[in-house]
């Protein structure tokens, strides 16, 4: 399987630009003039499980190869505003929740620690006297090592935190000097080991592949560091390097950045480690333990995607908070406000900070279900779609199957009865493979990272 990594004709044909499909249509679809009222009846047509995503914009430094929505300061009296304002949002969505139990919360950013203890308990007070939680709800949050000291680390999880994510990105010295992250094994590692002293059921661990100054040599030492520190899941990003949607990537000298094949083998080398350690690769840029619910959901065909990524959570009810957060409830998908002064603006005059949305049409969610299967399970049960929908798969789907046909000749996918599989080689181009079902694609590619 390794050695295919290396094509280089494929590297050549199919190494173009596309979207990671966190979601279909892509956020990039969303249309302006999406109204509070579609927002509203979602809501409320939604079944009782909620899962809440929750954006804390704020860093106290800037990573230059970062393309997160945030915003830097040194100040964290300003997180005060934003909570204040959370605070209003929260109320706006109040009734049209009401039915609802939250199953799952997620702090994601930005840093959300980079909230102090006081504005933590706070947002936890704000959410439980808006929202009504399980008594079981998970809940989880990324940090960034830096922003966390080992108090803060026990106050979430006595605040009922469960999971936590850090991100490490690389350790190599020279790599994190060059992306203006600097943090030591040390740190991370004191970290996780007290995380796992106080209880949190899951560590996961972000890496990035791709970034400046990273050959194969030292990326297998970060590997080996990453394996030892023992996390249960660990993120192996593909750097998506737009410098001219990221003004701080420009700062990366494009000449120190890997090439595709340099970086195909940096996704060779670091998915041979990993499984080698006892990960299993999930989807696109996950590994989990054996006995990880990720893994379980994949062997089970049941993982499912959102906006953070790969889940086991089916829900049909992801609620935003906050700057940027986009929601996706039963048939609708809706964003907030980018800026953080524009969501400010929309919050004081007391409106719902939804800057742009859609309603997905019955093609878009037959498409939906197409590439989520692609993109989770690396299968397309075309009998069963078609089953689904009540649609001839064939017919329906007869110009996406013309262009699939490259990827057949080229061996990424093989049909089995009514089943398309993604093959081993087809694995690092599972999005090129999805892309051939996707109405949209041509017109926005541009606008994507390069699939590998
Ligand atoms: C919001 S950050 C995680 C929390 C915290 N801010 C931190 O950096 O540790 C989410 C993750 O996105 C990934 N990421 C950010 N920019 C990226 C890019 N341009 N390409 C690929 N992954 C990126 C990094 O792995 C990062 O850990
Ligand atoms: S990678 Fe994390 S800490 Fe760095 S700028 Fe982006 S969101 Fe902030």
């Amino acid at each position: 399987m390794m050695t295919t990594f290396w094509d280089e004709a494929l590297i050549a044909k199919y190494n173009v630009k596309g979207p990671r499909y966190t979601s279909y249509p892509t956020a990039l679809l969303l249309r302006s003039g999406y109204s509070a009222e579609s927002v509203f009846s979602a809501l409320k047509k939604a079944g009782s499980a909620l899962s809440l995503y929750l954006h804390v914009p704020f860093c106290r430094e800037l990573c230059y190869y970062c393309g997160c929505n945030k915003v830097i300061s040194r100040d964290t009296s300003k997180a005060d505003r934003y909570l204040d304002n959370l605070a209003v949002e929260m109320r706006s969505y109040q009734d049209a929740t009401r039915h609802q139990t939250v199953r799952q919360l997620h702090f994601g950013g930005g840093t959300p620690t980079f909230l102090d203890e006081n504005q933590l308990l706070r947002l936890m007070d704000l959410l439980h006297q808006h929202f009504h939680f399980a008594e079981d709800a998970e809940l989880s949050i990324e940090i960034d090592p830096r922003s966390c000291s080992l108090e803060k680390l026990r106050l979430l999880r006595n605040l009922g935190f469960s999971r936590v994510s850090f991100g490490v990105q690389d350790f190599d010295p020279a790599v994190q000097e060059a992306i203006h992250r600097v943090q030591s094994v040390e740190l991370v590692e004191s970290l996780v080991n007290e995380a796992r002293r106080l209880g949190f059921t899951s560590v996961n661990l972000d890496l990035v592949y791709g970034l400046p100054h990273q050959h194969c040599e030292s990326f297998a030492n970060t590997l080996q560091e990453v394996i030892r520190l023992d996390p249960d899941r660990i993120s192996l990003f593909s750097y998506a390097h737009l410098p001219e949607r990221f003004a701080a990537q420009r700062k990366i000298p494009e000449d120190a950045l890997p090439d595709a094949k340099e970086k195909l083998a940096l996704l060779a080398l670091s998915v041979q480690t990993l499984q080698e350690a006892g990960f299993n690769a999930i989807g696109m840029d996950h590994f989990a333990k054996a006995t990880d619910p990720l893994t379980i959901a994949q062997l089970g065909q049941k993982l499912t995607r959102n906006f953070q990524g790969y889940s086991v959570d089916p829900c049909d009810a992801l609620l935003g908070l906050g700057v940027s957060a986009i929601s996706q409830v039963g048939d609708q998908i809706w964003q907030h406000q980018k800026d953080l002064n524009d969501y400010y603006r929309a919050v004081a005059a007391n409106q719902l900070a939804v800057d742009k949305g859609l309603l997905l049409s019955r093609d878009d969610q037959i498409r939906a279900d197409v590439i989520s299967s692609l993109m989770c399970n690396f299968v397309l049960d075309s009998a069963a779609i078609a089953k689904r929908w009540d649609i001839d798969f064939d017919q329906y789907f007869a110009q996406s199957l013309e262009s699939l046909q490259s990827c057949l000749d080229d061996q990424l996918v093989k049909w089995q009865g009514s089943k398309l599989k993604v093959t081993a080689r087809g694995r690092p181009w599972v999005r090129v493979v999805s892309a051939c079902f996707d109405a949209y694609l041509l017109p926005q590619q541009q606008n994507y990272s390069k699939v590998v």
